[in-house]
């Protein structure tokens, strides 16, 4: 059995992440979402709420599950007995820098791999952070997570 954990921040999840989810849930035997909690930054959803917003929005994917955790990806991936981390590549530009977390991945865990899943060509652009800032100045979210997703960030927007 082959278990893959895929970590992020997911402030919130875009459409993007959801296609790295559920292509992962094809190609391996279990999905452990990890959800960061980290102290030193501030999210705009809190990790309980990232965590439900997640587990609603791959809750019809059977070998997904949603944690939240705190401190370092490989050990998260140890703690779930997993082989593998996944992560999603959009561009050249994101490669550098999950060239250096992979690369920093496998020498404090070697037992490790990352996978990367190159991101759907429609999904390219897309990022938290853009769809943040969309929000933020009243755009249309529809293209970039479902309902559920851009409703609870217009809320919070909304409530800031
Ligand atoms: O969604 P993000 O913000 O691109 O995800 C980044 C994440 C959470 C995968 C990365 O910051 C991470 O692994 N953080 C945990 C700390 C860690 O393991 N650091 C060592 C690798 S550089």
């Amino acid at each position: 059995m082959v278990v893959a954990v895929y970590p992020g921040s997911f402030d919130p999840a875009t459409y993007g992440h959801l296609d790295i989810i559920r292509r992962a849930s094809i190609s391996f035997d279990k999905v452990v979402v990890g959800v960061l909690h980290n102290s030193a930054k501030t999210p705009l959803f809190s990790v309980e709420e990232r965590v439900n917003i997640l587990e609603k929005a791959v809750i019809d994917i059977p070998n997904v599950v949603v944690k939240p955790f705190e401190g370092l990806s490989v050990n998260f991936a140890r703690e779930n007995h997993a082989q593998v981390i996944v992560r999603g590549l959009r561009a050249v530009t994101d490669f550098e820098y999950e060239l250096q977390m992979a690369q920093t991945n496998r020498v404090l865990a070697p037992d490790v791999d990352t996978v990367f899943l190159t991101t759907s060509l429609e999904y390219a652009y897309l990022s938290s952070t853009i769809m943040k800032e969309v929000a933020l100045f009243g755009g249309d979210l529809s293209r970039f997570a479902p309902e559920e997703i851009t409703d609870a960030l217009k809320q919070k927007i909304r409530k800031r």
